[in-house]
Parts: structure tokens; sequence; C-alpha cells
């Protein structure tokens, strides 16, 4: 039987300074995740100045804390991974300098994984036998893919926003409906109270054959201009009501590309990740709609689908069995593509 592969992941690249620990890319032996939600709350959204410095002061705790609940020393560990891209370029070099220090000093593999990777693998944690080939929805806060996997680091982009990510959308709109940062828990908490069909907000196509991009600052727009005229009429607003049909007229576009894209590639399965695919609405419409056309709806847990180190530690295995590890003068590389090594 061959070793088990322990990997140490860090992950900074927006406001979660976060380790873990990973055996084989599946099985979590601890996930520390210290954020920094409260801190830029005050600010309206992350600012990446105090993003980089809370980190810094946050990173040698979470990484002790993470091997100490994995019950191991640094001596244990078989390979250190890092998000080194996209992301907040001051956040990410705190991570990838801690891990590259890490690395030099217990002579492991230092491995450098893409953060939107990283978050697609957050299924392979939730679904122990899942495998590539499969379509996977990315929704995060700064990102909306739909990706076909062909294999491990082997991605196809099917489709992308041209403008707003759907996560980016959330969290403008919770601001000006005054529900404050981050915005998507809240809009899917007081959507709960609201009418989705109560306002009619536009759901953004494109006419080109089999196009599977997005377009949401339309969206946003609507609900910008629709709060504007209810303000100058002296109308009152009903929040809950605009949060819903906001989040019914995303939810509805993702669901829609996202099962198109299985029905391009021929597939019964997709996944869901990022920050957003924790929505209650869209993982309830995604497995509706997608029981109609016989495709199975995968999504991992809520606190794999925001940003942690766990999803970095398995894609970070898969690497390590193509014996991919990164130089000591790895970089952080603030725009990385998807599959760009
Ligand atoms: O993946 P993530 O933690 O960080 C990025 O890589 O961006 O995603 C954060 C995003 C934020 O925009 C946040 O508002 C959104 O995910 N989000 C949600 C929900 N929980 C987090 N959006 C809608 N509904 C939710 N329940
Ligand atoms: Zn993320």
């Amino acid at each position: 039987m061959e070793k088990d592969v322990k990997i140490l992941a860090i992950e900074s690249s927006c406001d979660e300074t976060a380790a873990a620990v990973v055996v084989n890319g599946r099985k979590v032996l601890s996930n520390v995740i210290a954020s920094q939600i409260d801190i830029h709350t005050k600010f309206g959204g992350v600012v990446p100045e105090v993003a980089s410095r809370k980190h810094i002061e946050a990173i040698t705790p979470v990484v002790q804390e993470a091997l100490s609940e994995a019950n191991l020393t640094l001596n244990d560990i078989d390979a250190v991974g890092v998000t080194y891209g996209p992301g907040l370029v001051g956040a990410l070099l705190v991570g990838v300098q801690y891990a590259k220090g890490l690395s030099y000093a217990i002579s492991k593999p230092l491995i450098g994984v893409n953060h939107i990777e990283g978050h697609i693998s957050a299924n392979f944690i939730q679904y122990k036998d899942l495998k590539p080939p499969f379509v996977c929805l990315v929704v995060s806060g700064g990102h909306t893919f739909i990706v076909y996997m062909k294999d491990y680091g082997d991605f196809e982009v099917m489709g992308q926003t041209r403008d707003d990510a759907a996560g980016e959308a959330f969290d403008k709109v919770a601001r000006a409906i005054g529900l404050g940062y981050p915005g998507g828990p809240k809009i899917d908490k007081i959507s709960k109270q609201g009418n989705a069909e109560a306002i009619t907000f536009p759901r953004a196509n494109f006419h080109e054959k089999d196009c599977l991009d997005f377009s949401f600052s339309g969206i946003k727009s609507a609900v910008l201009n629709y709060l504007n005229k209810k303000k100058m009429k002296n109308e009152e607003v009903n929040e809950a009501d605009v949060a819903a049909s906001f989040q019914k007229a995303v939810v509805d576009v993702l669901v829609d590309n996202a099962l198109k894209a299985c029905e391009i590639k021929r597939v019964d399965r997709i996944a869901i990740a990022g920050g957003v695919a924790s929505n209650s609405t869209l993982r309830t419409c995604m497995i509706e709609k997608g029981k109609e056309k016989g495709i199975d709806v995968l999504f991992p847990d809520t606190i794999l689908c925001t940003d942690n180190a766990a999803m970095i530690g398995s894609a970070a295995y898969y690497e390590f069995l193509k014996k991919k590890n990164a130089p000591l003068e790895l970089n952080a590389i603030p725009n990385l593509k998807l599959g760009q090594r």
C-alpha cells in the first residue's frame, strides 16, 4: 500500500487566513480559518492593505492550530501547498512567503495552487469518489466560471462573466439595500421573507450560439435604478422583496447556463463551487431543475464553499502526484488564470 501523503495547505488570497492538513487530497485532518470579516465590515468591503496586515498577524497561530488539531508536527508533513493566485497581491504574498519558508525549513516540496482550482477541488473532499471529467459552476466573490474539468489540473472554460462576478453583484446589491458586508449571506437570509416574483429584474442573455457567458452588471444597475426611483417618489422599499427578486434573477441565469453546459458535454453530473455555492436558492433551484433533466447536482458543505485551506490541500495533492513542485522563487500572481502554470 502507498504511503499517505499529508499536505499542509495555506490560503490567504483575500480576507481569510486559513491553514489545513489534508491526507491524499480527500481526508481533512484540520481546517482552520481566521476570518477578517468583522474588520472589513466597518469599511463595507475588503481593504487590501488591512487584509495583508491581518494575514501577517494571523498566519503563525493559524498554521500552528492546523498542525495541532491534526495531531501532527511539521516533521510529519510531506508537502506544503499554497494559493499563489488569483487574489489580492499583498494578501497572497503573506501566504506564499510563509509557505516558502516552511517548505525550505522542512526540506519538503512546495506546491503552488490556483485559488479557483482549489474551490473546484472542495468537491473532492465532499465526494470521495468524484473524479474528472465533470462540469463545474464556480461562483465566488471575484469569479464566475463554467468549466469542464477534463482531468486533474486540466480545464476548459466554457463560460465566464463579462463584468461583475456573481458574489460581487450580491455584495453590491446588499450594500445598496443597506444590508452591509458580506452581502451574499445577508441577501440569502432576508430573501426567505420576500417574494421573488415581486419585481422583474432583467436576465442577461447573449445571442451567440451555445454562449454560456454571464453578465451581472445589468441586474445590479436595475436594482439601483429601482431603489432610486422609489426614493425619488418617497415610496417605501420592501427590502426582502428586492433581495428575493434580485437573487432569483441571478440564480435563474446561473442554473440555465450551468445545465446547458451539461447538455453540451453530455454529462449527467455538475459540481458547484465558491462562496455563492452556499446560497440556498441556488442549491434548491439547481437540484430541482437538474432533476428534470436527469442531472445530479453536487455541492460542498458551506464551510468548504467559502475560502478555506482544505480545498487548497486537495488541489495541491494532485499536483504533488504529478511532481509539479514550485520553485522557491514562486511569486504571487494576482490575475492567475485557471489552468495557467
Ligand atoms: O469564494 P469566496 O469565499 O471568496 C472569493 O474567492 O471571492 O466567496 C465570497 C463571496 C462573497 O461575495 C459572498 O457575498 C458570497 O461569496 N456568498 C454568498 C453566500 N455566502 C457567501 N452569496 C450568496 N449567498 C450566500 N449564502
Ligand atoms: Zn474564493
